[in-house]
């Protein structure tokens, strides 16, 4: 009797672990290739500046920054990373871009993201001692104005830390009118190569814990190449996104390589994320 009721409360605790989640056959989901570039200091002032950025004319009009941008992001991270333009502070030997590929899927409870890419060369300061590399992507839902454009630029102000404009060293990303009660954040994930996870959201400041979505971020070398995989609940708590099928969200990631840390990161274009629904991405149900 007793052994009994030991096995059933075991069963329900992993019942509500949701232990049961497990990712797809990765080798049967299809890969979208996107290239992360080194973005110098080009915050969403300068983006909106027309004397710096030929974009701004489409852009007003509601191009997005991966329409011109998706193709040439390799030749873009280059100009950048070497100092050629609005990057101060260039990093030796560090690599203009990364070429990554992204997959997803859904099982109705979970959604599930796959990263992989060569581990770049670096070499270079190491600010974050304990991390190697750290990735996080970004899910917002359609209601901050222009993130469906630019994915999460809209987070990305003179006046971060390490910007060479910052004022305050405490200052993190953060969103015009940005609050949790009026659904203007984006929810933020992060995975780092200590084995460390945050489930986070930017609204007026970025905070990285509280949610409640995040089940597992794990992610392993095998020999040059990096993977990470992400397991998150379609629903969370406060500050997280709830995701639901035939909708689809705007999505961007980035990759601190190199123990970098701040804006020293490579990011990705806004790009869409659709659950059963047509997107850049889709995370169609197994
Ligand atoms: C209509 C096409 C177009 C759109 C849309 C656009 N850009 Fe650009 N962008 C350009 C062009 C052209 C340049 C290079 C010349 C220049 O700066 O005027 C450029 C340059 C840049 C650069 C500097 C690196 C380089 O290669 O010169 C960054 C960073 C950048 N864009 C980011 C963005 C972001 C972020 C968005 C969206 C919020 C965006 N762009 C939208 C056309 C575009």
């Amino acid at each position: 009797m007793r052994l009994h009721t030991l096995a059933l409360t075991a069963a329900a605790a992993v019942i509500a672990g949701n232990a049961f989640a497990a990712p797809p056959d990765w080798g049967k989901v299809p890969a979208k290739a996107i290239t992360l570039y080194y973005p110098g200091v080009s915050p969403i002032e300068w983006v909106y500046t027309g004397s710096e950025h030929g974009g701004v004319r489409a852009l007003k009009k509601g191009e997005t920054c991966a329409s011109c941008h998706h193709q040439e992001a390799a030749d873009m991270g280059k100009k950048m990373v070497s100092g050629q333009k609005i990057e101060p502070k260039p990093i030796p030997g560090k690599v203009g871009s990364i070429p990554v590929n992204v997959q997803a899927a859904n099982d109705g409870a979970n959604l599930y993201l796959r990263f992989s890419w060569k581990q770049p060369a670096g070499g270079a300061e190491k600010m974050d001692k304990d991390n190697q590399v750290k990735l996080a992507f970004m899910l917002e839902d359609n209601k901050i104005p222009g993130a469906n454009l630019s994915g999460c630029w809209e987070t990305c102000h003179t006046d971060l830390r390490t910007m060479p404009a910052a004022k305050d060293d405490k200052r993190t990303k953060w969103v015009k009118d940005g609050a949790l009660a009026s659904g203007k954040f984006y929810d933020l994930l992060q995975w780092t190569s200590k084995g460390a996870k945050f489930d986070g959201h930017v609204a007026d400041k970025r905070v990285m814990e509280g949610g409640k979505a995040l089940l597992e971020a794990k992610g392993e070398k095998k020999g040059d190449e990096w993977s990470v995989v992400f397991t998150r609940k379609l629903t969370g708590g406060e500050g997280d996104i709830a995701l639901s099928a035939g909708k689809t969200y705007n999505f961007g990631f980035a990759i601190h390589d190199d123990h970098t840390i701040g804006r020293f990161h490579h990011v990705s274009s806004g790009y869409t994320l659709g659950i059963d629904a047509k997107a850049d991405i889709n995370a169609t149900k197994q």
